[in-house]
């Protein structure tokens, strides 16, 4: 269990002032000078040693991901963009953190972006945030007007400035490439990679895009040292997280915990436990509604990391975990998801753009059991062909919670096929597929 001592967030649940004397009271913005003082490489060493892998969902280590930026100018500014727009299903936050600690996203946004040789740095945030956007706002005027950002930040010698741009609620503007258009103005679709970020980002100059979390937690780790997060969590898998806990709990919440707990514990512990009690857990989705879920059976043991919840061939993703109790339909859970993100698809891939709507006309007659047990099958292959055949990772994303679904709950599907034959008395074909 986390020690109120180990915790970064320490006015998670906005019980504190917000704004910067809070901020202060609480640590932030302390000796961030002598931190800038340590000089770019030093920070992304200890950034690299700390072990902290991206808060994002995919989880790429982000000292690493900083040491790609160009280490001297090529004539082109560098930027930093700050990924706020938080939009995959059960996830809040990076919410909680803007609202309530807004001061360690602006401090670690000047200490990110001095440590990539960037001047200037953008927060993309999404446009139902709108309260949050204020206090936002309000932080990066406080920190203006404090000198702790802006020309000769923090009395550093670097000039640092700060943009606050809204998007407008699209979830594919969360991936990052999509989102650089979105910020240039354009159309917010993904392009293909390479070129990286890192080599042509924003308005076409090296950038770095880091989740919100990735870089709130960033001044901490610097001010109490690598070895301090890299002894919190397992082995690869370093530091604490906030977990988003939603569903059929007693009592949703956010928690900080440590990388690693048992899912079960973090339920129990700060979840109020399943409604019913443990033995009415069906499945649980642990990190947003992008990766597979799992029955009950795994989840009694499974701990919450990167690298154990892949194990299992689910994933962490933004540790958002939506539990589901013996009261759900299964199939029209993720049958829900499948129409999610048939709506948020760009369109620009042509398996993508098919696949999602295929997938979901299907996904809506298993939930009838208007279907032919074979096309459980069929189902399973059209995931596989959406699957890493696309410019992003959005088709991966929508075919991942099916195949976690048949994986795990084919008995459930095939007994609604036979249930809807017999209720129909008619042995032959229910559906055409042909008509599909
Ligand atoms: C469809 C899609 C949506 C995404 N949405 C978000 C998002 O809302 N917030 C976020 O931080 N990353 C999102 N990502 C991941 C970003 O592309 C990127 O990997 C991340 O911002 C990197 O931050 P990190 O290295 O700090 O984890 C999304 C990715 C995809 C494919
Ligand atoms: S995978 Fe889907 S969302 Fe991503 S670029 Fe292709 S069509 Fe657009």
């Amino acid at each position: 269990m986390l020690h109120d001592r180990d915790r970064i967030f320490t006015n998670l649940y906005g019980a504190h002032d917000w704004r910067l004397a809070g901020a202060r009271a609480r640590g932030d913005w302390d000796g961030t000078a002598a931190i800038l003082a340590r000089g770019r490489e030093a920070i992304i060493e200890d950034m690299k040693a700390s072990g902290l892998r991206g808060r994002g969902g995919a989880g790429f280590p982000t000292g690493m991901k900083w040491s790609f930026m160009p280490k001297q100018s090529d004539g082109r500014p560098a930027y930093l963009v700050i990924n706020a727009d938080e939009s995959e299903p059960g996830t809040c936050k990076d919410r909680d953190i803007m609202r309530h600690d807004p001061h360690k996203l602006v401090e670690g946004a000047l200490i990110a972006s001095f440590a990539m040789g960037a001047h200037a740095s953008y927060i993309y945030i999404r446009g139902e945030f709108y309260n949050e956007h204020l206090n936002l706002q309000a932080a990066i005027d406080e920190a203006y007007e404090a000198g702790l950002i802006g020309r000769n930040a923090c009395g550093s010698g670097w000039d640092f400035d700060l943009y606050l741009h809204r998007g407008a609620g699209a979830y594919i503007c969360g991936e990052e490439t999509a989102l650089l258009e979105s910020l240039e103005g354009k159309k917010g679709m993904p392009r293909m990679k390479p070129p990286f970020p890192a080599a042509v980002g924003l308005y076409g100059c090296p950038t770095t895009v880091n989740n919100v979390e990735s870089i709130a937690v960033a001044p901490t780790i610097l001010r109490r040292g690598p070895a301090w997060f890299s002894a919190l969590g397992r082995p690869k898998n370093a530091g604490t997280k906030i977990f988003c806990i939603s569903g059929h709990v007693n009592k949703p919440c956010n928690v900080e915990e440590e990388l690693g707990i048992p899912l079960r514990e973090l339920i129990e512990r700060y979840a109020g436990g399943v409604r019913g009690g443990w033995d009415n857990l069906l499945a649980v989705i642990p990190g947003g509604s992008s990766v597979p879920l799992l029955p009950k059976d795994i989840c009694d043991t499974v701990l919450m990391d990167f690298d154990s919840l892949r194990d299992v061939k689910s994933g962490l993703g933004t540790a958002a975990v939506i539990v589901m109790d013996k009261s759900t339909d299964v199939i029209r859970a993720i049958a829900r998801l499948a129409k999610f993100y048939k709506h948020e698809s760009c369109g620009q891939c042509t398996p993508c753009r098919e696949g999602t709507g295929w997938m979901m006309r299907v996904m809506n007659r298993m939930v009838e059991g208007r279907a032919e047990p074979e096309e459980i099958d069929v189902l399973e292959q059209v995931t596989r062909q959406v699957e890493g055949h696309t410019i992003c990772a959005l088709g991966d994303a929508a075919a991942w919670p099916i195949q976690g679904l048949i994986r795990h709950f084919r008995p459930v599907i095939e007994a609604r096929i036979a249930e809807y034959k017999r209720r129909a008395g008619d042995p032959r074909p229910t559906y055409p597929m042909a008509a599909e």
